[in-house]
């Protein structure tokens, strides 16, 4: 995008507040901020240490005095003093001109309560902000993925982030139903570390796994099954140990997170209004979110559903460029946002 001088001075900002990334959109300039929802933060004082990469990247590798938190944990807010924090830091890092005070627009996981949505407007004004809107996650991912979400046609997104699944059917500005479940990518993680100390004595970190799951996980038989070696410590000596794992065992590791994930998609289709469940037939679902690109996944819910499945264009960013889209045009998009709470 071109770099807009009056851009500059007016400061909007759009933010995808993920459990597992959080995304910073600028009016006129796109996304400016891509980093990990991690903030480290020292015990004795609580003063921030690092937030973003460098605090994931201290994940598992500290020592008494620093504490590394997500402070998204589960799709909810899981500490709002550290939430706040992150969300500060943020907005600070790309507004340029304190003198003019931002319009901020976050979007946030559906199942947020009343509170934690205060959190965040307060975080969000506390830094700054003259104005907060909120959208809710789906509808963004909707706008992101360019579906006519204003129309009388329905359209299904399934957005597997990091700590919760969203699924959702939108027509006319609204979500007609909602359903959002706690297994996502975390759970297939905490899924793989279990199966690899179960089977193999080993006891591997949280960055581990995800990197298992993202080199060979899947959801499908694929047609060339790897292996890799997996690093951890041995339970049993205490020693550092690596093992070969494959493909399969990992698919094996990965069944019940998606299996709760597959029934959650068979349920909303299942309450799902008549008439848009015509439409959805016809369009089928669109996945968003890091857990869209979990190898054959979009397979595995086109056999057990019967529909079309796709893949959104870099479902990592659909959400914040969504969000994005009514920061660029709040007129147009105004009636998307979540109102008075
Ligand atoms: N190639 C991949 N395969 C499987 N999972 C992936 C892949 N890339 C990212 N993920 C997972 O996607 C999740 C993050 O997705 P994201 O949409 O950013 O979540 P959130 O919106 O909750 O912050 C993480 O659990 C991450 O491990
Ligand atoms: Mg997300």
């Amino acid at each position: 995008m071109k770099f807009n001088f009056m851009s500059f001075f007016s400061n909007e900002i759009a933010i995808d507040l993920g459990t597992a990334n959080t995304l910073v959109y600028v009016k006129g300039q796109g996304i400016v901020i891509r980093e990990p929802s991690v903030v480290a933060i020292s015990r004795s004082d609580r003063k921030v240490i690092a937030i973003g990469k460098q605090a994931r990247e201290m994940m598992g590798k500290t020592h008494d005095e620093i504490e590394v938190i997500r402070p998204m944990r589960d799709g909810v807010i899981d500490d709002d003093e550290v939430a706040e924090l992150m969300i500060r830091s943020f907005i600070r890092r790309v507004q340029h001109n304190r003198l003019v005070r931002p319009r901020v627009i976050v979007c946030v996981p559906s199942g947020v309560t009343k509170s934690e949505k205060r959190v965040i407007r307060d975080s969000a004004e506390y830094a700054g902000a003259r104005e907060v809107h909120l959208i809710a996650e789906p509808m963004a991912a909707a706008l992101g993925v360019n579906l006519p979400v204003k129309e009388p046609v329905g359209s299904m997104i399934v957005d597997i982030g990091g700590g919760t699944t969203e699924i959702a059917i939108l027509s006319l500005s609204g979500i007609v139903t909602m359903h959002s479940i706690r297994t996502a990518g975390d759970e297939m993680d905490d899924s793989i570390a279990q199966f690899i100390r179960r089977n193999y004595n080993l006891l591997i970190g949280e960055r581990m796994a995800e990197w298992i799951k993202c080199n060979v996980g899947s959801a499908m038989p694929l047609p060339e099954e790897i292996n890799l070696t997996a690093k951890g410590r041995d339970l049993v000596s205490g020693m550092p140990k690596a093992v070969e794992i494959s493909s399969e065992e990992i698919r094996e590791a990965l069944a019940d997170p998606l299996t709760q994930i597959v029934t959650a998609v068979r349920e909303a289709l299942e309450k799902s209004p008549p008439e848009l469940s015509a439409d959805i037939r016809d369009r089928g679902i669109i996945l968003t979110g890091g857990g869209a690109l979990l190898k054959g996944l979009d397979i595995r819910l086109r056999e057990e559903t019967n529909l079309p499945v796709n893949i959104a264009e870099d479902p990592l960013t659909c959400v914040v460029r969504g969000t994005g889209m009514v920061l660029e045009d709040l007129d147009t998009y105004s009636s998307l946002l979540l109102h008075n709470n």
